[in-house]
């Protein structure tokens, strides 16, 4: 199966939408605090791309987008700058067959083409299977975010570049 990667126009939001609501879907109701995700809307997709506040890379297969990813830059006082990697999904049908693999080396490649020295991954401490995927691409895991009621929820993970 050929997958193609690049960054996601915005007439391409309701596309990366559909991805996210599917792949996160399963998680409805069952992961605590729920995942603003379900909170997002096409059009607030394509506004935050629109004003750069975030980037959103879609896989494709036959031209069709059947995963995504959502970067944002950021800085760190003590580690210096950063992209965060979240929504990372794949839509149902597609999962288990590389797309995610495909998304994180093309990630991987253009944050070594940047000079970006670190990435980072936020994922949900409840979902240990999602913090191995991570480790497999050579992420550890840096520390944790917490809310009232929900300690250590979030698990910040990193890579530094090599
Ligand atoms: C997690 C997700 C993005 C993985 O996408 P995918 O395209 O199915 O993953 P891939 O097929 O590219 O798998 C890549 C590697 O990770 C492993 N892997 C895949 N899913 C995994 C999981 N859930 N846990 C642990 N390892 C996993 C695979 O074995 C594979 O290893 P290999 O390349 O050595 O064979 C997808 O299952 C998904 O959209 N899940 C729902 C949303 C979600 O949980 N997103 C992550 C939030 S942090």
């Amino acid at each position: 199966m050929d997958v193609d990667v690049r960054f996601a126009r915005v007439k391409e939001a309701r596309a990366v939408h559909r991805i996210l609501m599917e792949a996160f879907g399963p998680y409805a109701g069952k992961v605590k605090p729920p995942f603003q995700v379900f909170q997002e809307t096409p059009e607030g997709i394509a506004a935050d791309m629109r004003r750069r506040r975030h980037r959103y890379a879609v896989a494709l297969v036959e031209d069709v987008p059947v995963g995504t990813f959502r970067l944002t830059s950021a800085h760190s006082a003590k580690r210096g700058p950063y992209w965060l990697v979240s929504r990372l999904a794949v839509l149902p049908e597609f999962q288990g067959r590389h797309v995610a693999h495909r998304l994180i080396d093309w990630l991987h490649e253009r944050a070594e083409r940047h000079q970006v020295p670190e990435l980072r991954g936020h994922v949900r401490t409840a979902l240990p299977r999602l913090i191995r995927f991570y480790q497999h691409f050579g992420y550890r895991v840096l520390g944790y975010r917490s809310l009232p009621g929900y300690p250590k929820y979030l698990t910040v993970v990193a890579r530094r570049l090599k």
